[in-house]
């Protein structure tokens, strides 16, 4: 039996244990969130997360589908009947040569007790390390052919920036949430005569191959521009509901960009060989998506095309910045604006 979060634990120093994620402990892990964010967010006059945790959880659940070995937990003893609660949890995962975190919670009652640190050291391994083991790391990857570690943290957040800091992922880029109606259309340039719009469901539906082909353009433009390509993640962009389309070249018919929208108003993930391209992409993503109010994004302080256009469009800043942490300067996000702070 697996108890809630909700209360604190009893009594002495609960002493933490760790074990893989399993699919049945996403709904907890996601209360764990909302207890660990709204905590220290209400003490900065911060309003709390959305009650509705569906949106976490399907985000859990994914990053835990795609690579469980580096979604772990740290449980206690309930104090009934021999079950145990869940108190913290990491998931991460890698793509390619990059190992990115999309979360790393711990309850308020067991904060500040190296439970954070331990749950990042089996995430960043994907097993369980035996005491005195190394730890793959931005400094030594061991042979784990990783070359990138980042994840995405709150501005105002000092113990998991030092944390992850300290292990060579530096927070290096503000990340703001912008939002509001487009004023002003022509912000968003055509895309330039020599590139054709193309939504992904013609290339998927174009034929029996058609789903293999669009995921080769896209796997190639990943590639280029993030380094890795994945697939997995468009999976639950689909999902999602988000909409992708194309930038192509008219001439050698290869992608140069896409962009996503969705009737929800999200923008993004958004990825351009070129960032002069960002404006025309994000252009694309909000008309042929219509959208009964708002349209929103994560744009990065390196990504200044998409900045300047989305300002210059009439969107505004929404709330604190966040920031994102890489464990070297040539990070992606001069030509890609993410998913999201937890899935890029
Ligand atoms: C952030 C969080 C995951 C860290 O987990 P934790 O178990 O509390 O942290 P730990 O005890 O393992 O480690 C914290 C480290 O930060 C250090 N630290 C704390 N405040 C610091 C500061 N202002 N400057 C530098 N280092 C600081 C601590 O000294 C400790 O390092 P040490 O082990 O070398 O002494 C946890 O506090 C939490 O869930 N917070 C709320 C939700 C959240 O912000 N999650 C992260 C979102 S990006």
């Amino acid at each position: 039996m697996t108890a809630t979060p909700d209360e604190p634990a009893a009594g002495a120093a609960t002493e933490i244990r760790y074990r893989p994620m399993r699919a049945e402990d996403v709904p907890t892990c996601a209360r764990v969130l909302k207890a660990a964010i709204d905590d220290y967010s209400g003490r900065l006059n911060q309003p709390p997360i959305p009650a509705d945790l569906g949106p976490v959880e399907r985000i859990i659940a994914h990053v835990l589908a795609t690579d469980p070995a580096r979604a772990w937990v740290g449980v206690a003893d309930d104090g009934v009947g021999g079950g145990e609660r869940v108190l913290a949890f990491a998931n991460a995962y890698v793509r390619g040569g990059t190992w990115y975190l999309a979360a790393l919670m711990v309850h308020p009652s067991v904060q500040a007790a190296h439970v954070g640190s331990a749950l990042m050291d089996r995430a960043q391994a994907g097993f369980e390390p035996a005491p005195g083991m190394a730890i793959p790391s931005p400094d030594a990857p061991l042979d784990t052919g990783l070359t990138s570690w980042g994840m995405s943290t709150d501005a105002l957040q000092p113990i998991s920036n030092a944390l992850y800091a300290k292990r060579g992922i530096i927070a290096r880029v503000p990340a703001w949430r912008m939002g509001g109606e487009v004023r002003r259309w022509s912000a968003f340039p055509r895309l330039p005569a020599g590139l054709r719009l193309v939504p992904f469901e013609a290339v998927a539906g174009d034929g029996p191959t058609g789903a293999e082909r669009l995921e080769a353009m896209v796997a190639e433009l990943d590639q280029e521009v993030l380094g890795f390509a994945h697939p997995q993640d468009h999976g639950w962009m689909a999902r999602e509901g988000r909409l992708g389309f194309l930038a192509v070249d008219r001439g050698d018919g290869r992608a140069l960009g896409y962009a996503y929208g969705s009737g929800t108003g999200r923008v993004g993930p958004v990825a351009a060989a070129d960032p002069a391209l960002h404006p025309s992409l994000i252009g694309i993503a909000i008309r042929e998506t219509p959208v009964l109010g708002p349209v929103a994004t994560w744009v990065l302080g390196s990504s200044d095309e998409a900045m300047r256009a989305l300002l210059d469009a009439g969107l505004r800043y929404d709330g604190l910045p966040g920031l994102f942490c890489w464990s070297h300067d040539r990070h992606p996000f001069r030509r890609y604006l993410p998913a999201a702070m937890a899935i890029i």
